[in-house]
């Protein structure tokens, strides 16, 4: 694996490579990487081309200033986990390459009723930060694929929205890969690393939270369900930010259970200063 740290190098690199291979699969992250991050790594090597993954902790989509300084950073490891999963290229840019005219001075895009809901309510400004990176990255790898995470759902929809935007969507194939999960279900994040061992034993219960949701969508109200899982997120310790049903395609968020729209529960819960998120598409029973 070749490890570029200037935007100059890595272009070069990868114009001189495009003449020999047939596009660039890109897989943008934060680092402290985990099974999630090396499936869509994974996922990204059965398309033809070499596969690029960038490590840059964006501060512009931390709303919360402790939570960016607690972030964990793990190059060595990272990088060792990209070589061994036979990642071409790593991105690891400085705050100065990503923003040479300083965060300010980066465009702003706005992502209407999206914002406005779930993390863009909890976390005000997120997503904003979130466009301004991914936006500069794509600039700079000019990727034919890129790869994204099912648990951060929203962000994959915003994501989506910023391709249109940029005019980027007839260039860029958008590929979303599942949530990859730990035996006892917890959605592998990079923020778990910050869970206590007792913390670490709960955590689950978000996703047994979901695993309810779907069980009882034929023979409960939704606001029943929610007020059981809010409740037992509580008793576990949580501070619960939301229990919500949406549409899955549009995110409008749904009062009661319509098996008639595809369906998605969304949870996003903190414990001991961490905010772990998490969601299931949802399937009526057959
Ligand atoms: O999902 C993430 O890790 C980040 O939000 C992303 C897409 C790499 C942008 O910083």
């Amino acid at each position: 694996m070749v490890i570029f740290k200037k935007v100059g190098d890595l272009q070069a690199y990868l114009s001189d490579k495009n003449k020999s291979h047939s596009g660039v699969n890109f897989v943008p992250t934060m680092g402290a990487l985990h099974q999630g991050h090396l499936s869509l790594i994974q996922l990204a090597k059965q398309h033809s081309g070499i596969t690029v993954c960038s490590v840059f902790v964006n501060p512009t989509q931390f709303n919360n200033a402790i939570d960016f300084e607690k972030y964990p950073i793990t190059i060595a490891e990272d990088i060792a986990l990209l070589t061994d999963a036979g990642c071409d290229v790593l991105f690891l840019p400085s705050q100065q390459e990503i923003y040479p005219d300083g965060t300010d001075k980066a465009p702003s895009f706005d992502f209407g009723y999206l914002e406005t809901i779930l993390e863009g309510v909890h976390r005000p400004g997120h997503f904003k930060g979130v466009g301004q990176v991914v936006a500069r990255l794509l600039d700079i790898v000019k990727p034919e694929c890129l790869f994204l995470g099912q648990k951060d759902y929203q962000q994959c929809m915003v994501i989506k929205m910023l391709l249109e935007k940029l005019k980027l969507d007839s260039k860029i194939q958008l590929i979303t890969a599942p949530t990859i999960r730990e035996d006892d279900g917890l959605a592998m994040s990079s923020r778990n690393r910050r869970l206590t061992p007792s913390q670490r034993t709960i955590a689950s219960t978000i996703y047994q939270c979901l695993v309810s949701i779907q069980a009882k969508l034929q023979t409960e109200k939704f606001e029943v369900v929610q007020k059981e899982c809010i409740d037992l997120l509580k008793d576990k310790g949580f501070a619960p930010e939301y229990v919500s049903l949406a549409n899955a395609t549009t995110l409008s968020l749904m009062d009661d259970y319509n098996i008639d729209v595809p369906m998605v529960a969304l949870i996003a819960a903190e414990i001991g200063g961490v905010r772990l998120i998490d969601n299931m598409v949802l399937n009526p029973v057959q």
